[in-house]
């Protein structure tokens, strides 16, 4: 944490955002989306696929050039430039991409890799461990320290980029699908392990999933998007307990049970009435 921002301001101040893809006939992904995350907070952002949570988190990270809008880290604004061509201290930011061969560089060794972001850590002065822990963090043998990412699995691969991004010891992790190619009961470890680091740090993380039943144990506070939109947020209890939207209500209808009987959302049921505002008390809560 920056010794010159105070413990309650926020870590990523979202406000407005629009992303837009394509020229003059363009297509809005992003259709003004605003939240914050604070210290130790873990957001997560969910909806169905296409939504725009990956625009979103690509924006939030200076991936993509908003149309409208602002992120800012810690007050400033995240330039557009490339991951490395940050100055210094952005390296506090770390996303974990949805693809992690995206992200991995096929030529280097997973230790490597991994050294590349306790490097990142030890520059602006933050204490790190070696690949191995990182490793063991994320539940992979330290053996796996001399491979390149082709001799790895899916899943290794995706833990691998988990590590690189907790070796930076970030102060904003954004992290997008980052468990969805991990078994089921590595996901909710993996999970569970991510949040107690940035608990522990008081870093603050944008999750995004698909898995509910993980967001539901993890995350502080949910986002719904619909269709380029956070159409309701609040604490996860409240959105679970009481979803206020007809699109929340589907999402969560639709979760499995352990007994098997997931229920799949009836198509008219993801209408929102024509009375439906965001206005409704408790449907938007831009919570800080
Ligand atoms: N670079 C791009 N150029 C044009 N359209 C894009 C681009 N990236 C995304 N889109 C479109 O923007 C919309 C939002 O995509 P995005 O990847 O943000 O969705 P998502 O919510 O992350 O979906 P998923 O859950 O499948 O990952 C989609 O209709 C997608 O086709
Ligand atoms: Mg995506």
């Amino acid at each position: 944490m920056s010794a010159t921002t105070p413990a309650n301001e926020p870590v990523l101040s979202v406000d407005g955002l629009v992303v837009e893809y394509g020229g003059r006939a363009a297509f809005r992904a992003v259709d003004g989306v605003s939240f914050d995350i604070g210290p130790g907070e873990v957001l997560a952002l969910v909806g169905e696929s296409g939504c725009g949570k990956s625009s979103t988190a690509r924006a939030v990270i200076g991936m993509e050039k908003p149309r409208a809008g602002t992120a800012l880290y810690r007050g400033r604004p995240v330039q557009p430039l490339g991951l490395r061509t940050r100055p210094k201290e952005l390296t506090a930011i770390q996303m974990v991409f949805q693809d992690p061969n995206s992200s991995l560089n096929p030529r280097i060794r997973v230790a490597q890799q991994i050294a590349a972001g306790s490097r990142a850590a030890r520059a602006r002065g933050s204490d790190t461990e070696a690949p191995s822990h990182w490793l063991r963090a994320v539940g992979l043998s330290p053996a796996l320290e001399n491979r390149y990412p082709y001799q790895l699995s899916g899943g290794q691969r995706q833990r691998v980029a988990i590590a690189r991004a907790l070796a930076a010891r970030p102060d904003l992790i954004v992290a997008d699908e980052p468990i969805s190619a991990l078994d089921a009961s590595a996901q909710a470890s993996v999970a569970a392990m991510m949040r107690e680091l940035c608990v522990a740090s008081g870093a603050a993380m944008l999750f995004i999933s698909h898995d509910l039943s993980v967001v539901r144990l993890m995350a502080d506070r949910v986002a719904v998007m619909y269709r380029g939109r956070i159409v309701e947020s609040g604490s996860t209890p409240l959105v679970w307990g009481h979803p206020v939207h007809p699109y929340t209500e589907a999402l969560l209808a639709a979760i499995p049970h352990p007994d098997g009987a997931g229920v799949l959302p009836a198509a008219p049921a993801l209408e929102a009435p024509a009375s439906w505002t965001s206005d409704v008390p408790g449907a938007l809560d831009r919570v800080r």
